[in-house]
């Protein structure tokens, strides 16, 4: 077995970009707050997008360029999802910071600008009455005080708050994106992917880098520095492929019995029924996409659109191994009577 990885810190910490230009495929963001940073000018911020795809890391990079390591502490205060996110803390902790004007300290090599910043990160799962009492302190504090809002789910901010933010929009990372700074961080620690299972860290993770880290150092800490693509399937909790086929293959058989004893099965494995039932969903969509590229889809019915497009309840199909059951054969019918 390939040698142990010694741990220290979380590697979604120590490859953490430092500065704005190093963070990647977010090129418009960057050139915008590249420019910004001439000036030191900034105004209050919204930083929007799926996970894992740098929201955080240009927010911390702005702000350390801002201020430096030394002046970075009592400049910036950040607040994310474990702090209280009521109206009390806006009323307390977030305008108490705001309120003090900043003092003439500067550090040679940063631009120290006369205000503070505030990063609300999470800023979605914050109350809405917490997020009208903000309105009112972005606005009275602006010139000491500026404000940078990063959520998953711009339409959880409240438009009043949204509108006086400059907006910024940050893409889910694509795989070569992902796969260069995966391969960065195996050069780095001396870990060797080979590309089956770059291809299956990629997948698993979905566009979030943080997640594909994640997992990459788990493996690395399991299994050593040689990671295949098993072992990365075994630490990211993604339910091998072989079992959603072979329940999808059980249902299209038509035979209950045979549903029902893949169903037992994978029960008694312990796969979580949410994870089987994305995975499946994914599967469906595949073949669904397969089925409508062959010009088939008028004929397959209400009963497999209505559960691709999400109106059936996902859990009610896992309930009922006979709905799947017949789902799928009427599927195979109708295949089958077109393809004849
Ligand atoms: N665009 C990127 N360029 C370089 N590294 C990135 C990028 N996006 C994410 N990462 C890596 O992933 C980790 C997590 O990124 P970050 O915390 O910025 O994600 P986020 O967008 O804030 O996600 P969330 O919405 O889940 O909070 C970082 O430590 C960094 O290593
Ligand atoms: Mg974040």
């Amino acid at each position: 077995m390939a040698p142990l990885v010694p741990m220290s810190q979380p590697w979604v910490e120590k490859y953490r970009p430092r500065q704005v230009k190093d963070v990647a495929h977010q090129e418009e963001v960057i050139r915008v707050l590249n420019n910004t940073l001439q000036t030191a000018d900034l105004p209050h911020m919204l930083f929007y997008g799926p996970p894992g795809t740098g929201k955080t890391t240009t927010a911390l990079a702005i702000a350390y360029q801002l201020y430096g390591p030394e002046l970075y502490k009592s400049r910036v205060l950040e607040l994310n999802a474990s702090d209280d996110r009521g109206i009390n803390v806006v009323r307390t902790k977030i305008k108490n910071f705001a309120a003090v004007a900043v003092g003439t300290a500067r550090k040679a090599g940063y631009p120290c600008p006369p205000y503070k910043i505030i990063i609300l990160d999470e800023a979605d799962s914050m109350t809405e009455d917490a997020q009208n009492a903000l309105r009112r302190t972005t606005e009275t504090y602006s010139k000491v005080t500026r404000f940078f809002f990063i959520c998953n789910y711009i339409s959880r901010i409240i438009e009043p708050l949204a509108s006086r933010c400059a907006k910024f929009r940050f893409k889910p990372l694509s795989e070569e994106v992902m796969s260069s700074r995966i391969m960065h961080i195996c050069n780095e620690e001396g870990l060797n992917l080979n590309a089956q299972a770059m291809s299956t860290l990629s997948v698993i993770s979905q566009g979030d880098l943080r997640r594909a880290i994640t997992y990459l150092q788990s493996a690395a800490r399991l299994f050593g520095s040689s990671i295949s693509s098993s072992d990365l399937i075994s630490v990211s909790g993604v339910i091998p492929e072989d079992v959603v086929k072979s329940l999808l293959a059980a249902c299209r058989s038509g035979e209950f019995d045979v549903a029902n004893k893949e169903v037992s099965s994978i029960i008694a494995d312990g796969y979580p029924v949410s994870q089987l039932m994305a995975q499946m969903l994914l599967l469906a969509r595949m073949i669904f996409q397969m089925i409508k590229r062959q010009g088939y889809v008028k004929s397959l019915g209400k009963p497999i659109s209505a559960w691709l497009m999400g109106q059936m309840s996902i859990y009610s199909c896992w309930m009922s191994p006979a709905r799947l059951s017949a789902l799928f054969s009427t599927c195979r019918g109708r295949w089958s009577s077109k393809s004849s």
